[in-house]
């Protein structure tokens, strides 16, 4: 038996009783999945879900599975995830070949597009009447930027706002089959990308991020066409969804706390921007959770885990974990930043950090920039995402 550090088997091992396993359906109907991980967690620092998966939900538990990725495993799949599914040197090798196209420096040069994306979307929001600051905000702008950042067609708009609206369906319903149709269609959406632009990418030197993807060699060989797809997809995928659904949770936050709103307003430096925009996500992270399988027995917060069981690592419930960060409500970002967890840590932690830092505090700046007010429409509550999805599935708000 391996433990992950002596520090768990002080802990005493919990039985986890039926009545703690989680429901996955718990927010269909509307349900704040938070408020039920809050309630689990100064009990049981694992619980059991409906799927059989083993659910850590305290900080320091999260953290230590995160960090032990050899017991850990992030080859949860059978499907090919570059790099999300890789471990070892192997998982070094690609973040070596792909983190450099996400550095500060490598994205400057984008500055003035994703502007100009979001002061056009801000600027064709009717003012006066209710707009869904997920669907007609969040999404509409991570689909521009990312075709932005990536050299995609304006056209494809449609195709990816319909893929990113499946994507959460497919997920929500659980069905696997339907999960994996949705990945499928998007592959061939990729490769649809990629077909007319292999001859200019690697014959004329077209060069944009996804020409110099293609280009792009990992310990020595270029990138197989499988690896390219796999790439874009996990790029653009899963995370068109996750800016969108980070958009909706920020433009909440701000319609219901106007201090914070005009602190914003009143122009505040870039760095303060970003420091509050992690720290509204450390309270409300729609990013829910990454999934790990054990390599051998390993014993986690007192629970003994066999070798093959699967683990998820709740980051929404580790940032809100009263142990850490005391009222997990209480906004509080220069000292709660060391330990928000919203990007991940270890060596998997997320190398589309500055990417989806920039893109939002620009699509902030100008929502506030263009606006004098932001509200909550009176008529139509926000609706909580339904889990596993985090955030709100919609936020009306007024504009003025
Ligand atoms: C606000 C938006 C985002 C959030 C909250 C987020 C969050 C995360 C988290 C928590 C992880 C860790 C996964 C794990 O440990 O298994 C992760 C990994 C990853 N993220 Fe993000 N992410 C965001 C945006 C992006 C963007 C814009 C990109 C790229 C364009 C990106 C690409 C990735 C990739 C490729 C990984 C896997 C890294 C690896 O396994 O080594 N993410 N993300």
């Amino acid at each position: 038996m391996i433990r992950v550090s002596n520090t768990f088997c002080l802990e005493r091992k919990e039985g986890i009783r039926m009545s703690d396993h989680m429901p996955d359906d718990l927010s269909a109907a509307g349900r704040d999945l938070r408020a039920y991980t809050d309630e689990l967690r100064p009990r049981h620092g694992v619980v059991r879900n409906v799927q059989g998966e083993w659910v850590l939900l305290r900080h320091e538990l999260v953290v230590q599975a995160a960090l032990a990725h050899e017991l850990f495993s992030s080859a949860v799949s059978s499907h090919l995830h570059v790099p999300n599914g890789i471990d070892s040197a192997e998982h070094t090798a690609y973040r070596e070949a792909l983190d450099r196209f996400l550095t500060p420096a490598a994205l400057a040069p984008f500055h003035d597009e994703f502007r100009r994306v979001a002061a056009d979307l801000v600027a064709s929001l009717p003012r006066g009447v209710a707009v869904d600051a997920v669907s007609q905000v969040g999404v509409r702008f991570a689909v521009r930027a990312q075709s932005a950042w990536l050299g995609w067609p304006a056209d494809l708009e449609d195709r990816l706002v319909g893929w990113v609206a499946e994507n959460h369906a497919a997920t929500r319903s659980g069905d696997r089959s339907w999960t994996r149709q949705v990945a499928e269609s998007f592959d061939d959406l990729i490769r649809s990308v990629l077909e007319p632009r292999r001859s200019a990418a690697r014959e004329d030197g077209t060069d944009d991020v996804t020409a110099r993807l293609m280009r792009t060699e990992v310990s020595g060989r270029p990138l197989t066409d499988a690896e390219i797809v796999s790439v874009l997809r996990n790029w653009t995928g899963g995370d068109l969804g996750s800016i969108a659904q980070c958009i909706g949770v920020l433009v909440h936050y701000l319609a219901t706390h106007p201090a914070v709103q005009d602190r914003l307003r009143s122009g505040v430096p870039d760095a303060e921007i970003d420091a509050i925009v992690d720290e509204i996500l450390r309270i409300d992270d729609p990013f829910v959770s990454n999934r790990r399988v054990t390599t051998c027995p390993v014993t986690i917060g007192g629970v003994e885990l066999p070798q093959g069981a699967r683990v998820k690592l709740n980051w929404t419930s580790a940032n809100r974990d009263e142990a850490v960060f005391g009222d997990p409500d209480v906004m509080d970002p220069e000292h709660n930043a060391g330990r928000n967890l919203v990007y991940g840590i270890g060596k998997h932690a997320c190398p589309g950090r500055w990417l989806a830092t920039l893109e939002m505090r620009i699509a902030i700046q100008e929502l506030l920039a263009a606006t004098s007010s932001i509200a909550l429409d009176p008529q139509q509550p926000a609706e909580r995402a339904g889990s596993p999805v985090g955030g709100w599935a919609s936020v009306a708000v007024v504009l003025a």
